[in-house]
């Protein structure tokens, strides 16, 4: 560019030529809404997808492209194929981009009842306006399942394991076995267990679904979403529908997604440790009524979790004895995990489902499937163990004195 040609107001207002020499050693953001075409016949040839190239942020972008790339490759490490994967700016993105993508008017969604309680209500709020039914059934039920898929025509089989508060677990090779016999398309919502303890596509699901808000960023700095699918039209129609919705996740946010994922399998080792010996601390105190950790013996849920998952996760829930106000009274009384509406994170934070993530679930349905208004969820983390039984134990103990 001839500088010494350019009045004032130009030189402020063009973008000027970036200086670079070799490659940065980490990612950086590339925090542009567009990208410049060398020429017009370069711009028609991207648009057309007859050229690499980016476009426009809303349908990709550097660093959204190289997170989603590591992401797929972490979840179909185990697979010859290479997985392809849709980055959204939240969970909730990329389930409603899925949604999109799967289903159309007069379709039937099968899932369970204990979904995250934001997916319940975009189900039953949301996709019912546009005539889209859904079928809730318990997927441990094999014959009331069969009974369903006799009498009904299903699209769409979506799952949540372990579950959103409760930790049930569903037998995802068994869901994909008898979808695959019917022809019905699977997705599963992975955010509890994440790709570290268990892999999905392995068994033959169609989409994975993650709020890589949680475990996958780890430090609650970013929120956003992924669908990941072996199948590439899968991908690419679930990719259509996230650039016409506007679902995608800015560049930012899935950069601390990319940089959370290189301490991933550190913290999940040292998170399913702490979730273990905390539930059987926990298991062991005579003032808690229950508790819901796949990786504790007594958990409806163990056996399935020991067969699909290589740990048990950092999520669990529990009751104490006592009534609402000692729950809650519990949980003002805690010292150092903290109380927030999110999980994942390095440090413990607990959450009361009832007034929080279920609040839009009606009481009836919540109670029915055991969210009941003592429940107490807590996403353990990295700490000390020992400092974090101490803070549960002093907490316990004031709340019944
Ligand atoms: C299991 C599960 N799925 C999906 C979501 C939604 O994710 P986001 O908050 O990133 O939209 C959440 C949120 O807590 C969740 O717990």
């Amino acid at each position: 560019m001839k500088t010494d040609l350019l009045k004032f107001k130009s030189i402020c207002c063009q973008e000027w030529p970036h200086v670079t020499a070799n490659e940065p050693h980490i990612l950086p953001i590339y925090n542009t809404s567009a990208f410049v075409f060398d020429n017009i016949q370069q711009g028609i040839k991207i648009f057309e997808g007859k050229e690499e190239g980016f476009s426009y942020s809303r349908y990709d972008n550097p660093t959204l492209a190289t997170t989603a790339q590591k992401l797929a490759a972490l979840e179909s490490i185990d697979l010859e194929e290479n997985a392809h994967c849709v980055l959204c700016g939240s969970g909730m993105g990329a389930i409603s981009t899925l949604f999109y993508s799967v289903l159309q008017q007069g379709d039937t969604i099968l899932t369970q009842a204990d979904l995250y309680g934001g997916t319940t209500e975009l189900i039953q709020n949301n996709l019912s306006r546009f005539g889209i039914k859904c079928i809730v059934v318990d997927f441990n039920d094999s014959e009331q399942v069969q009974k369903i898929l006799q009498e009904e025509t299903i699209k769409l089989i979506y799952i949540e394991t372990p579950s959103n508060p409760l930790l049930n677990c569903v037998d995802i090779q068994a869901v994909a076995s008898i979808a695959k016999k019917h022809n019905i398309v699977t997705a599963i919502d992975n955010t509890f267990a994440s790709c570290y303890l268990q892999r999905p596509l392995n068994d033959g699901i169609d989409y994975v679904i993650y709020s890589t808000t949680k475990f996958l960023n780890g430090m609650g700095n970013a929120l956003g979403g992924a669908i990941i699918s072996l199948d590439y039209d899968k991908y690419k129609a679930a990719w259509n529908v996230m650039k016409l919705n506007g679902t995608y996740c800015s560049p930012t946010d899935a950069w601390y997604l990319y940089n959370g994922l290189k301490t991933f399998p550190l913290r999940m080792d040292a998170h399913c440790k702490n979730a273990l010996e905390l539930a059987e601390y926990l298991e062991g105190h005579s003032m808690v009524k229950r508790v819901n950790y796949p990786g504790i013996a007594s958990h409806s849920a163990h056996e399935i979790a020991k067969k699909q998952m290589s740990a048990f996760g950092a999520m669990l829930s529990f009751e104490i004895k006592g009534n609402l106000d000692q729950a809650l009274s519990f949980m003002n009384n805690l010292q150092l995990a903290s109380l927030a509406p999110t999980l994942g994170n390095v440090d413990t934070i607990l959450l009361h489902p009832a007034t929080s993530s279920h609040l839009k679930v009606p009481k009836e349905l919540r109670e029915k499937v055991g969210i009941t208004d003592g429940l107490i969820r807590v996403s353990v983390g990295i700490e000390s163990v020992d400092d974090l039984i101490k803070d549960f134990d002093q907490a316990i103990s004031k709340a019944l004195a």
